[in-house]
């Protein structure tokens, strides 16, 4: 009786193992929620990101000019996206929130900001693929940094 029920255990933990890994794939694993090596998701994310940020943050992610200074309404241009700007400095899930739930959120409800917020907009996989695409175009010094900050932001 024993030996017939061994053969049911193993397959349990299969579909556990399984069902743990496909969930790790929306919730970030080690590699972090951005997947710049994968080519499908930087080509989606390219189209995205040309439909719905190349507006503002420039069509090859230069940004607007004086983006460090703000303007007579107070507020500051959008800043790059390339390895002259800062977005790098935040981890993938800061990214990733800033983007869903724009800058309010973060700074704060007065705060003034022409960034949108993308939650009703662009599905989660979308600002993945959006920001996957940011990250493929940061030279491989800036995204081992990156990877560092990621792997250093998921010990907190
Ligand atoms: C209407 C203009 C506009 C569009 C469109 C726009 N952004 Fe922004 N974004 C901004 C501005 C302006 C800021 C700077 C925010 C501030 O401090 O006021 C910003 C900031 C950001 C930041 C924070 C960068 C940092 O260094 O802290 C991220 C990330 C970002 N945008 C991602 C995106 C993504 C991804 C898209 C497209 C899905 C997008 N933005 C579309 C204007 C825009």
């Amino acid at each position: 009786m024993a030996r017939k029920l061994i053969p049911f255990a193993g397959a349990g933990i299969l579909v556990i193992a399984v069902l743990a890994a496909s969930v790790s794939v929306f919730s970030g694993d080690e590699k972090g929620l951005l997947r710049p090596d994968d080519a499908r998701i930087i080509a989606q994310g390219r189209e995205i990101y040309r439909e719905n940020c190349a507006s503002c943050h420039g069509k090859n992610l230069e940004g607007q000019p004086e983006w460090k200074t703000h303007g007579p309404d107070g507020k500051l241009p959008a800043p790059p996206h390339d390895d002259s700007g800062h977005t790098w400095h935040h981890a993938d899930q800061l990214l990733f929130d800033l983007t869903k739930f724009g800058l309010k959120k973060f700074a704060g409800e007065d705060y003034k900001s022409n960034m949108p917020a993308y939650e009703t907009v662009l599905t989660d996989a979308e600002i993945i693929a959006a920001l996957s695409f940011i990250k493929s175009r940061w030279s491989e010094g800036i995204r081992a940094r990156h990877d560092r900050m990621n792997a250093a932001s998921k010990q907190n």
